[in-house]
């Protein structure tokens, strides 16, 4: 290919949160615990990797406080939100800082010691097993240890910068026999 119109083609990095910022994503927050203190903060970037053994991924910016926390410890812990916490996101995203994160809300633990959501809608407490760098972030792969199914409900989910929740296209039908990639 031409050379200028390989360059002239390059992805910049406003391209590129201009398109991310139109998929739809579950929101997270990513606990760890190190040398005696929680840490936390606000995460989307969540990805199972394999269910044998249960593994997932979470990508964190070097910057992020919970980033050395996490590389530090080897722990960490996904805690997916329900749609009413859309104030927990913001006060993991910045809107408070270190222990003050924590005030808000009622925290147990489980095997990693990793902060636990009580009311979350699902935690997953992993030991890390693989990292990553790349660029500006850091792929944590954690195996999973543990899941706790916390307060039923629907995930609070982020797209084009807003908090959503979901609406079923559908009365609550199944997918066709087969094609559920979660079923069994
Ligand atoms: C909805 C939402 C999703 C986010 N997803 C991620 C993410 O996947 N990875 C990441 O590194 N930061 C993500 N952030 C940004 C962090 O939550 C934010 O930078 C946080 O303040 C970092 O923690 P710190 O202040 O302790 O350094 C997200 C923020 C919001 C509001």
């Amino acid at each position: 290919m031409d050379k200028d119109l390989q360059s002239s083609q390059r992805v910049d990095a406003v391209q590129y949160k201009l398109g991310m910022r139109t998929l739809a994503a579950a929101v997270n927050i990513i606990t760890s615990t190190h040398s005696g203190h929680r840490y936390g903060m606000t995460a989307t970037a969540v990805c199972s990797v394999a269910a044998d053994p249960p593994t997932l991924l979470v990508c964190i910016n070097k910057a992020a406080t919970t980033h050395n926390a996490i590389a530090k410890s080897g722990v960490f812990c996904v805690n997916t939100l329900r749609a009413e916490d859309s104030e927990l996101s913001t006060t993991f995203s910045g809107a408070q800082s270190g222990e003050g994160r924590f005030k808000l809300r009622d925290w147990t633990h489980l095997t990693t010691g990793s902060p636990v959501l009580i009311d979350a809608l699902v935690s997953f407490d992993c030991r890390l097993v693989k990292k990553i760098a790349h660029g500006s972030h850091t792929i944590f792969m954690g195996q999973v240890e543990q899941v706790l199914f916390g307060k039923k409900g629907k995930p609070l989910l982020y797209v084009d910068g807003q908090y959503a929740k979901i609406a079923a296209l559908s009365h609550g039908e199944p997918l066709p026999e087969g094609l559920d990639y979660w079923g069994y």
